[in-house]
């Protein structure tokens, strides 16, 4: 559905009943990729599911920030008078989500953090983030697609599902340009949420695929020294859309972290 939302169009879903679980979509994904969440999980669980500012459904606002992200979807939990929910946020996502627990720490009861990375870009990153903005600018969103399409899944699934490779690139190359701008500048400018790691104090579950190499194993390592108590779940053979890849084993671990939680 869409919503306005402090005046800006928003696209999202608000399905099932229980306590509220928010999902956060991936650059430059859209809020479809938790379509197997939502249908596994929303028998016990709310699932609230936003495209973040510039994807999907919402409109392509100025600024873009991971602050501004964050904000936003607090502002939709208040127009759905959800005051907190737990989190989960998937690469981009999850930079959202640690915005989120800076800013709103209240409003967020446990974290699933799936396929990111604490960190900022370092050196090189913020130089390949570059050139993405140059190759965005000059060939669009078809152009980022070729250029992200390698690292968003693992070798297993590109050799046993190659039919998955077309409909995610299909997904990238539909990404409307001005949002995906907007977020790899936000992404650019995101800080360093390493010593945020240290102040999470709610339950918090690391997901990631054992093929992914765009936020590869080492980084949830990273995240799970730092957050204490957190929980790591190593996904086999899949790549950084785990959730879309290994849907079953995603589904699994999250509804086992959910029960964990005495949400369901
Ligand atoms: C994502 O999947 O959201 C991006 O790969 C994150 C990034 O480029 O840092």
């Amino acid at each position: 559905m869409i919503a306005w939302i402090e005046g800006r169009e928003t696209g999202f879903d608000d399905e099932g009943q229980g306590d509220p679980v928010l999902f956060l979509h991936g650059f430059p994904l859209r809020r479809s990729i938790w379509t197997a969440q939502v249908a596994a999980l929303s028998d016990r669980a709310r699932c609230i599911v936003p495209d973040l500012r510039g994807f999907g459904e919402s409109a392509p606002l100025s600024p873009y920030s991971m602050d501004r992200y964050a904000d936003d979807v607090v502002e939709l939990l208040d127009h759905l008078q959800v005051e907190r929910a737990v989190v989960c946020g998937l690469s981009m996502g999850g930079y959202v989500a640690f915005a989120l627990w800076r800013r709103h720490a209240h409003r967020v009861r446990g974290l699933a953090l799936l396929g990111t990375r604490a960190g900022a870009d370092a050196v090189a990153g913020a130089q390949r983030r570059r050139e993405l903005m140059a190759i965005a600018a000059e060939r669009g969103s078809g152009g980022i697609a070729d250029q992200m399409m390698p690292g968003m899944l693992g070798k297993t699934t590109r050799e046993r599902n190659p039919s998955l490779g077309d409909s995610v690139h299909a997904m990238l190359e539909s990404a409307p340009i001005a949002g995906s701008i907007g977020a790899l500048q936000a992404m650019l400018d995101r800080p360093d949420s390493t010593p945020t790691l240290g102040t999470i104090t709610v339950p918090t579950l690391i997901v990631v695929g054992d093929e992914d190499v765009l936020t590869p194993v080492a980084e949830s390592e990273v995240m799970h020294a730092g957050i204490r108590g957190s929980h790591l779940e190593v996904i086999a053979g899949a790549g950084h859309l785990a959730n879309i890849e290994r849907p079953a084993a995603v589904n699994h671990v999250l509804g086992e972290f959910l029960a964990s939680l005495q949400l369901t």
